[in-house]
């Protein structure tokens, strides 16, 4: 089973975590996605491959999220993972904005490899970015293509 456990505040996280699990689940593979809150150790226990998802809100995943790879660094040793952040167009006004004021960005991807790295967890699909246009959405209109090609990159690990 593909665990997807991801935090959201306006939806959009949300919404690629149950397109992704979806999509998975069309591709022949069970899946299930969870919120940070709702996702149970027996479930995070007994998954093949766990993905995380959550926005990016200043720079770093949500506080619930980086509570959750607090607490639960340890069920996520040797347990192979993926994850996937959303977060502003670099072509949209706002992001533009936020660029005025750091020169390199960092992202909930960036942190989300950090923890996995502590963890001893094995990433074994690259994280992947989905854009937004604005803070509240929408997703871009590449999102369902790029949630078929990160479900087909990760049905296919062993
Ligand atoms: C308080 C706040 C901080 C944000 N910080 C960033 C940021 O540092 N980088 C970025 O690209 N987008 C940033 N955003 C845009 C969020 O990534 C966007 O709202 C999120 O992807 C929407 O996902 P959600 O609907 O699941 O909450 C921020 C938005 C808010 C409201």
């Amino acid at each position: 089973m593909i665990l997807i456990i991801y935090d959201s505040v306006f939806g959009n996280t949300e919404k690629v975590a149950t397109l992704l699990a979806a999509e998975i689940e069309l591709l022949g593979k069970p899946s299930l996605a969870r919120t940070v809150a709702n996702v149970t150790d027996e479930e995070i226990k007994t998954a093949e491959v766990i993905v995380l998802g959550s926005p990016t809100r200043g720079f770093v995943p949500t506080d619930a999220m980086k509570l959750f790879l607090t607490e639960k660094a340890l069920l996520l040793t040797n347990k192979k993972v993926s994850a996937f952040d959303t977060r502003l167009d670099p072509k949209a006004v706002q992001a533009k904005i936020m660029g005025w004021f750091v020169k390199k960005p960092s992202y909930a991807n960036d942190y989300f490899e950090k923890e996995f790295e502590h963890a001893h967890a094995q990433l074994v699909v690259v994280p992947n970015a989905f854009y937004v246009r604005k803070g509240k959405g929408p997703l871009s209109k590449e999102t369902p293509a790029q949630v078929t090609s990160f479900a087909t990159n990760l049905v296919k690990i062993k």
